[in-house]
């Protein structure tokens, strides 16, 4: 034990939320004190059980009363759909509250919600803070600081890729792969509309350099098999989709600056284009004098990635002074109990 132990609640016990309890119950620095679910089947089971790993002595409860009347330095916020007047209530109760939900940076987007979170943790006297893989990571902290390894920056590019042939997915058909790259187009999985979240990326970037975003387009784009790709759930016709590539682009004082894409692939061998993309899962590209780039992979999901990416941030945050704290009001996060 440690004399510096943060009362944790793991909040919803989804992919990240099991993660986050496998951490939080070896971490010497964090103690597990109580966990929020909806599912009735996992009411009263012990969370150990839950998380797939031996029993902690602790039993999930669906009661959110009890939760909020609890004693606990902060809550991991990590259920399927946002809540934000049940993160404000949280926070008001004196808790900090860390969320891969976001909000992740303060924009035009989600300013109502920002300064609702904000009033509330002024008042709770506490933190909340927006974190992930991606958003939260790889698109947000990794370009930033990887911008003070170079002298001028011409264009941002971050990656994130999905190899469905390598992880394959029950629902293939319904993510378009497989269909006419014409019908698709006509109505593409990813709206043109649909940055959502990853616009807070682009704004922290923006203006980490000091600069502002004046405009944003969006490209999608699509590859076809040149043969039968089969994989794990059935086959995708040669012709038809087999990759889609979503594209944003941000500018800056009226020119490109920064390009998000996210390319969903069935392999690499045996579409037509092929992206090129790496292998990584993850790859942010500075473009400029010099140039750099990084690859991001790991033997961890993407879950898990985004699980430590907000538990890594619980001393900061809970130190951080109240309100709706970003990677910059955070600086250098030093993250406790990783050696041991
Ligand atoms: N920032 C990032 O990088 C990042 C990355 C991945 C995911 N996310 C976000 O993080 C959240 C959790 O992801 P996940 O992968 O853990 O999801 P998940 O595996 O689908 O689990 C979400 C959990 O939320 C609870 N839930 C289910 N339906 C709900 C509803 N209608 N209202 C409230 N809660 C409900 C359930 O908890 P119980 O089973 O305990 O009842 C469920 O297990 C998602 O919103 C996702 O978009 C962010």
């Amino acid at each position: 034990m440690t004399s510096e132990v943060y009362r944790v609640v793991q909040w919803a016990t989804g992919g990240i939320g099991k993660a986050s309890i496998r951490h939080l119950v070896e971490n010497p620095f964090m103690e597990l004190v109580g966990v929020l679910v909806t599912n009735p089947e996992k009411v009263g089971k012990d969370v150990g059980q839950i998380a797939g790993i031996a029993d902690v002595g602790l039993s999930a409860t669906d009661d959110k009363d009890a939760i909020v009347a609890l004693e606990a330095d902060c809550v991991h916020f990590a259920p399927l759909v946002p809540d934000i007047d049940m993160v404000c209530r949280l926070l008001r109760s004196g808790k900090n509250v860390i969320s891969p939900l976001g909000p992740f940076y303060p924009t035009e987007d989600c300013r109502e919600d920002v300064e609702k979170i904000d009033a509330a943790a002024r008042e709770g006297g506490v933190s909340f803070h927006g974190s992930g893989i991606h958003p939260g990571y790889s698109g947000d902290i990794l370009p930033v600081t990887l911008a003070r390894l170079t002298g001028r920056i011409d264009h941002v590019r971050v990656y994130e890729i999905a190899d469905f042939l390598a992880h394959p997915s029950p629902w293939m058909e319904r993510l378009g792969f497989g269909q006419d790259p014409g019908e698709l187009a006509a109505n593409p999985r990813r709206s043109p509309d649909a940055i959502g979240h990853f616009v807070q990326s682009m704004a922290m970037i923006a203006e980490g350099l000091g600069k502002k975003i004046d405009g944003l387009t969006a490209e999608t784009k699509f590859a076809v098999a040149t043969k039968d790709i089969k994989h794990a759930n059935g086959v995708i016709p040669a012709g038809t989709v087999a990759g889609q590539r979503y594209e944003w682009t941000a500018s800056v004082d009226g020119r490109p600056l920064i390009t998000f894409s996210q390319i969903w692939t069935v392999g690499h061998d045996d579409i037509e284009p092929d992206w090129d993309c790496g292998n990584g899962r993850y790859r942010v590209i500075v473009e400029g004098e010099p140039s750099l780039e990084l690859t991001l992979d790991g033997n961890a999901t993407g879950r898990n990635w985004t699980a430590f990416a907000g538990l890594t941030a619980i001393p900061a945050v809970c130190a951080a002074e109240p309100g709706f704290v970003t990677h910059f009001d955070l600086g250098v996060v030093r993250p406790r109990g990783l050696v041991r």
